[in-house]
């Protein structure tokens, strides 16, 4: 069995002297030098073949951020967390790191080897299945991009504004577009396309362990304009049977074929969509012009800022806006924090005749103000990609 290497990034020498201890006597296991600064550790990750890296929560005054630094730059290097607590906040936290795992401080010598173990076994897997991916692909190289659209309110327009960018996207770009119902309970992606899926979400799970880009393909639902959609079940409680991984496994595979993958969210955080938000290039936050709905997405914010979520994928979308509105969007932008990125006017008649067709809205009225602030929109994402 080939030596896993392992670095401990931690500024506690009795921590580390604890975890040394640990580890010593596991002849699989071989501890990479000590490093004295963060960039130490990453030439000494990068030259001396590290196979898994120990941050502690504490680590250089931030080590959540860190882990998310180092999972998302060594993708064949798995991060555990050394935590002296660990409970939602800390799992939520750990999980928007991309980290494989949480470990209690101080180790337990048999759960640190095991989480080490598992935690590389895991990312070497990955790692192969993604190579195996590579080869099929038939797009372009690189991986598409993903795009989340949420609120913490209901019927702010998640669902509107994730179908009408992918269809734009569509449009405009001439790449390969693909819409995921993600919420997994209500979702109602298919009634607004006004499409009837032979398959579902749940199709996919059955078969998670078979999954890869050609195969996926089988299982969305073609609308006419040619985007491709992974729709919601309709059965109520199978979503319970859907975890992290698997929506993990689906955003990765279709980011191998697809050029856009856009998600639609529920309205609450929960953590088996959570990959959607680490995955995002972007993370849309739809609000309305309305009291309730600022202060709904206010929370958001303050949830995903406690958790480290990166402020530049944080866009704000006014949806329904008009000037009759309770609410100016100066006023929105001051009590957020954050400028309104976008704005998308109140059409409801509009929105109604295109609902009743079955018509998406862009599709149907391409040269209305909605239909032009969706073509900013994607000139902005194709903008910035170049
Ligand atoms: N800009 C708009 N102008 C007029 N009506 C709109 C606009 N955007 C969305 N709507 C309408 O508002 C209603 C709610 O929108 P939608 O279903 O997209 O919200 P949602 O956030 O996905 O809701 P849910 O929380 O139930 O998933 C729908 O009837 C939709 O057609
Ligand atoms: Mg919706």
């Amino acid at each position: 069995m080939d030596k896993i290497k392992v670095i401990i990034l931690d500024n506690n020498l009795e921590e580390r002297f604890d975890i040394e201890n640990a580890l010593a006597n596991i002849d699989y296991i071989e501890i990479a030098r000590t490093p004295d600064d963060l960039e130490e550790a990453i030439a000494i990750i990068e030259s001396d073949f590290v196979d898994v890296i120990l941050v502690s929560n504490s680590f250089n005054g931030g080590g959540y951020e860190i882990a998310e630094n180092l999972s998302t730059e060594f993708i064949d290097k798995a991060t555990i967390i050394l935590e002296k607590e660990i409970n939602e906040d800390t799992m939520y936290q750990a999980i928007f790191s991309g980290a494989k795992d949480v470990i209690l401080l101080p180790v337990k010598p048999n759960k640190l080897v095991d989480s080490i173990y598992k935690a590389n076994k895991l990312t070497k897997k990955r790692l192969e299945h993604h190579r195996k991916v590579d080869i099929t692909k038939k797009k372009k190289s690189g991986y598409g991009q993903v795009y989340s659209v949420f609120s913490t309110k209901g019927g702010t327009g998640k669902t509107f504004f994730a179908t009408n960018l992918a269809i734009t996207l569509l449009k405009e770009t001439n790449k390969k577009v693909c819409l995921l119902d993600f919420d997994l309970d209500y979702g109602n992606i298919s009634l607004a396309l006004d499409i009837v899926p032979k398959f579902t979400i749940i199709d996919v799970i059955d078969d998670i362990k078979s999954i890869d880009p050609d195969y996926i393909e089988t299982f969305l639902t073609n609308h006419e304009s040619g985007l491709k959609v992974l729709a919601a079940s309709k059965e109520a409680n199978v979503n319970d049977f859907i975890n992290t991984e698997h929506i993990q496994i689906i955003i990765k595979t279709l980011q191998s074929a697809y050029d856009y993958i856009i998600i639609d969210m529920s309205s609450r955080f929960t953590e088996t969509t959570n990959p959607a938000f680490v995955f995002s290039e972007k993370l849309f936050l739809i609000t309305t012009p309305e009291i309730m709905s600022v202060k709904n997405i206010k929370g958001a914010i303050t949830t995903l800022t406690d958790f480290n979520y990166p402020k530049n994928k944080i866009n704000i979308v006014l949806n329904k806006f008009s000037k009759n509105s309770d609410i100016r969007s100066n006023d929105i932008e001051k009590i957020l924090g954050f400028d309104i990125f976008y704005k998308v006017p109140d059409d409801y008649l509009k929105v109604m005749a295109s609902l009743n067709q079955g018509i998406p809205y862009v599709q149907k009225y391409p040269r209305s103000e909605i239909g032009k602030s969706f073509s900013n929109i994607v000139s902005n994402i194709v903008g910035e990609e170049k």
